[in-house]
Parts: structure tokens; C-alpha cells; sequence
């Protein structure tokens, strides 16, 4: 049962797998990853597609020649694999350039200089078919409050991604553009910490319809939210434009652990979402199920590709688990006892105003809320059942 497809859109960033796990306090502890063998392995292990930032494929700085041979050889490995690139991304955080951020440097040439970085990256990611560009901005922020003009910082930011949302569609690209928000690190304080905050900002652009989200579980979890909720609500606003699937345990520095080793319940609760919970029990995402994690620094070569493996592994087995839970008479009686369907009944009757809701003595005049506060609604339970299908129960 837990044998991926493609049609099950796994994809891994370039960056992941070859993380070669330098931290601030260590050296690496591997030796650095052939993008061309990973598109080859990433494939052996069920995934369809890899993403990458700019510098993970063309070192920082290479030259024309370079680059060209580079992107030539992964197209080939791409071919030969039926692997696809459904995402790109840009590294505005390694280089010295962007320590005080990319489209938000109070450094004018800084960020004119990320722009040009992000605008030919999206000529590449269009050339290899990349449907979505994210955008994490990791270096965007502040460590100082009084260093930073944050107003000026969001017009900046603004400016710079109606600018490119300008080029992609001018130039026929056809992107989406996807925000990753994330509370710290490497930065203090980072521009749109969380999922609400990023679905406010790309409100207010010049093409909202083009900007969306991509939530990481560790990172909402590092702000100590709830991130299967989070994600419910971004599907609300039908701002789920890409999602970062990977293990944390809350509120500490980014662990990047593999999905479902950090909140398994949380996990558990997210796979059910997004595979049960559109209309009739489809699923509510159709995008990449993409993992950015990092393979621990204590794991050699195989441990790496185990790792990769046990992401893909946890997802498929917990959405075996969520069906068999959705399955489940038992479930299904403890979900009616606690009234989650109701919540789908509006408040009112079609048609009805607030003028009849005034003359209806029996919500108000004739309700008995000390009656209707007795009702035990039954979630432990209903919770209890979750948890025994997690751990396949009798
Ligand atoms: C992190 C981020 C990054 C981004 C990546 C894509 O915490 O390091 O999650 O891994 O996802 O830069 O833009
Ligand atoms: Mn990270
Ligand atoms: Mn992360
Ligand atoms: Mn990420």
C-alpha cells in the first residue's frame, strides 16, 4: 500500500537531499550531491519531480560556458527519468550581498540586483516547464527594530513582486508565485512571519490572483500555530499555492526533520485534509506533495536516501490510515454525535434576515442555553478514534 506513483506529485527540493549538513556549529558532514544523481535517485524512489534554487544547480558566479553544460546535462537527466521541475526557487540569503535581505535591502543596488536574480531564474524555471515560483525570504527582515523601516520594507517588497509578476506575464511564463513564510532564522524577525500574514500581504499586490502561499509545517510550528488549521484556512482564501511537508517539534530552531517525525497527530489531520477534504471526500489540494527537509547531520550517503524515502513513506501511510478512519462506521457515528457536519448548515435559513431571526421567539425568548450547555459533544472520543486508526488499533 505504501508504494508511490507518480500521479502521488512527491517532489523534493535539490537542497534537501543535498544538504551537505554544514550547520553553524560543525562542518559538513558529507560530500556534495551530483544534481544529476539526484534527479536519477529522487526518480528510484517514487518521486516525479525536483525543484531547486538557481545556486543549487549553477554555482554561485559560474560562467556562461558553465552554466550552459550545467542545465544542458540536467535536462538530459530529466529526460531520461520523466522527471519534472514543478517548482523554482532563488537563493537571495547565501551570498554576503543579501545580509540584510534581497527585495528589502536598505541597500537600493542590493535589491535591483535580487530582482535581476529572481527575473532569470523564472527564465529558466519557464524553460524547464516550472509552473510556480517561490518565494521564501529568509534574509528579508531585521534583527533591529530601528534599523529597519518595516512600512517601507512591505512597499519595497510589494514593488518588487508586482515587478515580476509583470515579467511573467509579459513574457508568456504563466506563473504562479508562491510566498514561504517563516517567523526567524536566519533573520531575527523575517517580513511575513506566518501564513496570515503573508495571505494579507499578496492581498494588497497589484495581481492578488497570481500570489498565493507556501506554508512549511516547521516553520508555522516554530510560531507555535497549528499548521493543518493554517492550512485550512489558506485553502479557504484558495491561497494553497505550493506546501513544505516536513517534521518539527515546536517552537526551537528550524529542525527540518522528515514529515511526520515531529506532530504526528498534526501530520495525521494535514494528509486527511488534503487528500479527503474537498467535495465528496476528494482531495482539497491537486499541487506537488513537495518535502523540504534535511537529512539529518548524523546520516551518511544511504542515510540520506532512507530518510528521503521515510518522507514519502509517512505521507502514503498516513493517508492509508486517514481513509481507513473516514471509512470507519465508528467514525463516522462519533462525527455525527459531534456535530461536524452541522457546521456546514448555515445560520440562518435561506432567505431568512436578521429581522426574522428577531421575531423567532425560539432562538432567543424560548432557548434554553442552560439546556443546551449540558450537551457533551463527544471530541475526545471522536479523537481517541483517530489516534487508534494512527496506530492501526484494534
Ligand atoms: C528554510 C526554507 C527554505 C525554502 C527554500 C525555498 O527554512 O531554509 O524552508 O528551505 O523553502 O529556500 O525557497
Ligand atoms: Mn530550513
Ligand atoms: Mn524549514
Ligand atoms: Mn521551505
Amino acid at each position: 500500500p505504501v508504494q508511490p506513483t507518480r500521479e502521488d506529485k512527491f517532489s523534493f527540493g535539490l537542497w534537501t537531499v543535498g544538504w551537505q549538513a554544514r550547520d553553524p556549529f560543525g562542518d559538513a558532514t558529507r560530500a556534495p550531491l551530483d544534481p544529476i544523481e539526484a534527479v536519477h535517485k529522487l526518480s528510484e524512489i517514487g518521486a516525479y519531480g525536483i525543484t531547486f534554487h538557481d545556486d543549487d544547480l549553477v554555482p554561485f558566479g559560474a560562467d556562461a560556458h558553465t552554466r550552459d553544460g550545467v542545465i544542458a546535462n540536467f535536462k538530459k537527466a530529466l529526460d531520461e527519468t520523466g522527471m519534472i521541475v514543478p517548482m523554482v526557487t532563488t537563493n537571495l540569503f547565501t551570498h554576503p550581498v543579501f545580509k540584510d535581505g534581497g527585495f528589502t535591502s536598505n541597500d537600493r543596488s542590493v535589491r535591483r540586483y535580487a530582482l535581476r536574480k529572481v527575473m532569470r531564474q523564472m527564465d529558466l524555471g519557464a524553460e524547464l516547464g516550472a509552473k510556480t515560483l517561490v518565494l521564501w525570504g529568509g534574509r528579508e527582515g531585521a534583527e533591529y527594530d530601528v534599523a529597519k523601516d518595516i512600512r517601507a520594507a512591505l512597499d519595497r517588497y510589494a514593488e518588487g513582486l508586482n515587478l515580476i509578476a509583470q515579467y511573467s506575464e509579459d513574457r508568456g511564463y504563466g506563473l504562479r508565485f508562491a510566498i514561504e513564510p517563516k517567523p526567524n532564522e536566519p533573520r531575527g524577525d523575517i517580513l511575513l512571519p506566518t501564513a496570515g500574514h503573508a495571505i494579507a500581504f499578496v492581498n494588497d499586490l497589484e495581481r492578488p490572483e497570481l500570489f498565493g502561499i507556501n506554508p512549511e509545517v516547521g516553520h508555522e510550528q516554530m510560531s507555535n500555530l497549528n499548521f493543518a488549521q493554517g492550512i485550512a484556512q489558506a485553502l479557504w482564501h484558495k491561497k494553497l499555492f505550493h506546501i513544505d511537508l516536513n517534521g518539527q517539534h515546536g517552537p526551537k530552531f528550524d529542525q527540518d526533520l522528515v514529515f511526520g517525525h515531529g506532530d504526528l497527530l498534526n501530520a495525521f489531520a494535514l494528509v486527511d485534509l488534503l487528500e479527503f477534504g474537498g467535495p465528496q471526500g476528494a482531495p482539497a489540494y491537486d499541487g506537488p506533495r513537495h518535502f523540504d527537509y534535511k537529512p539529518s547531520r548524523t546520516e551518511d550517503y544511504e542515510g540520506v536516501w532512507e530518510s528521503a524515502r521515510a518522507n514519502i513513506r509517512m505521507y502514503l501511510l498516513l493517508k492509508e490510515r486517514a481513509a481507513a478512519f473516514r471509512a470507519d462506521p465508528a467514525v463516522q457515528e462519533a462525527l455525527a454525535a459531534s456535530g461536524v457536519a452541522e457546521l456546514n448548515t448555515p445560520t440562518l435559513n435561506a432567505g431568512e434576515t436578521y429581522q426574522d431571526l428577531l421575531n423567532d421567539r425560539s432562538a432567543f425568548e424560548d432557548f434554553d442555553p442552560d439546556a443546551a450547555g449540558e450537551r457533551g459533544y463527544g471530541f475526545v472520543k471522536l479523537h481517541q478514534l483517530a489516534i487508534d486508526h494512527v496506530l492501526k488499533a484494534d
